[in-house]
């Protein structure tokens, strides 16, 4: 018998929960929303997103993008130091007003006015890493692993803790208590949640390893909130939607890490390729994909083999002998300012409903409540013959 079996409760995906609403007041509805939150002690953003480190998502351009709208690009680890610095070095040169056009929130800049950016690390080559990435500026590092709660990640924080106090490091992923309690007990200053639940990932599928998201961030946040000292949660994986970006939010985390909700941009590193030329190269996808699509952009995991050009890429499983993630494409959304500012408006407008102002109000005061999958039926269109598909985004 194993040390325990859980039948109940059950582990959620943040796709099962629906959001109550509150009261409402008039000023609340008319006044301009608090996004910022903190991803680490004494680190904040001005919007809770934070882009996955990962080749497929988080380049120079959609870092410098993100921070333009406010928000968090990390770097990804998967590839040699010099180019990982490189990266960052471009991003912190980058101008902060691309075009001088309006950005829908306050740009997320450094003391010297440069536009902010994270940077992931694994925990083999920190010690050459860390340095090369701190000489070219990077604001922030986070561990890259899927699974956090090891002596590697120890090693790893302790050695950023010792030797650059000052640059905050967020360490992760990790699924349940055990995993806050050791990650903040050897420095972190904030943690990243989840296993097994990313769009590209197959980790669970082939080993086992994971847990519903919902059910991973209610866990952590709730051992957060114990701890003697606060510290952040990051959700990071299986948030595509804004209602899955609201319930995540809601029930605890400080912050979303999205994957294919960026790498679906238009300045994700990916390749954008036609319809025509992808029914040319997979014709037996002919007739199964969405007529309304026209463009479609290229998505693999870390744990693709794809993402293994660079023998970096088996740092973050620890292993190079199977794929823990596949290499596919998502429906191209165009340009990020734009999705974004449609899926903030979004979000505060259900934070609004539920009477919150901010992220902290928000889970003051949300009530979340588990569907049956039933009533969950009715969440999309039904009962209709026919009709035109809205944007998800
Ligand atoms: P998404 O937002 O659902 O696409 O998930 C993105 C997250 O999945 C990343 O931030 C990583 O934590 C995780 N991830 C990235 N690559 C892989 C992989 O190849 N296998 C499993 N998980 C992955």
């Amino acid at each position: 018998m194993a040390r325990e079996v859980v039948l109940q409760p059950l582990a959620y995906s943040l796709s099962e929960f629906t959001l109550d609403t509150a009261y409402t007041a008039r000023e609340l509805s008319k006044s301009q929303a608090d996004l910022s939150v903190a991803v680490a002690r004494g680190f904040k953003i001005n919007i809770p997103f934070l882009s996955a480190a990962m080749q497929a998502v988080t380049g120079p351009e959609l870092a410098a993008e993100l921070a333009r709208c406010g928000g968090l690009g990390v770097i990804y680890c998967s590839q040699p130091i010099l180019s990982e610095a490189e990266m960052v070095r471009r991003v912190k040169a980058a101008p902060p007003n691309a075009d001088n056009y309006s950005y829908p929130f306050k740009t997320l800049l450094d003391a010297q006015g440069r536009l902010v950016v994270g940077a992931a690390i694994n925990t083999k080559d920190y010690a050459e890493r860390v340095p090369a990435l701190a000489e070219a500026g990077v604001d922030i590092l986070f561990v890259d692993s899927s699974h956090g709660n090891t002596d590697y990640q120890k090693e790893t924080i302790q050695f950023v803790k010792q030797n650059y106090p000052l640059v905050p490091i967020v360490g992760g992923n990790i699924i349940n208590s055990d995993g806050v309690n050791n990650l903040i007990g050897w420095g972190a200053d904030g943690v990243k949640v989840g296993m097994g639940i990313g769009s590209i990932c197959i980790t669970t599928d082939v080993k086992a390893t994971g847990k519903g998201q919902a059910s991973a961030v209610m866990e952590c946040s709730a051992t957060r909130d114990k701890l003697p000292e606060w510290a952040p949660v990051i959700a990071d994986g299986g948030i595509g939607t804004a209602r899955e970006m609201c319930i995540a939010l809601a029930i605890g985390a400080d912050a979303i890490m999205l994957g294919k909700y960026f790498a679906r941009l238009e300045e994700a590193p990916g390749n954008k390729i036609s319809r025509d030329d992808f029914l040319r190269m997979y014709p037996a996808t002919n007739g199964k994909l969405d007529p309304s699509i026209e463009y479609l952009k290229e998505y693999w995991g870390e744990g693709s083999l794809r993402a293994r050009i660079h023998q970096e890429a088996q740092y973050r499983y620890g292993q190079n002998e199977f794929a823990e993630g596949v290499d596919g494409y998502t429906e191209y959304a165009g340009p990020l300012k734009e999705n974004l500012s449609r899926t903030l408006a979004k979000i505060i407008k259900s934070m609004h409903d539920a009477g919150a102002n901010s992220i902290s109000e928000l889970h003051e005061k949300a009530i979340v409540r588990l569907a049956s999958a039933r009533s969950m039926n009715e969440v999309g269109v039904h009962d209709l013959i026919s009709y035109k598909k809205v944007s998800l985004s």
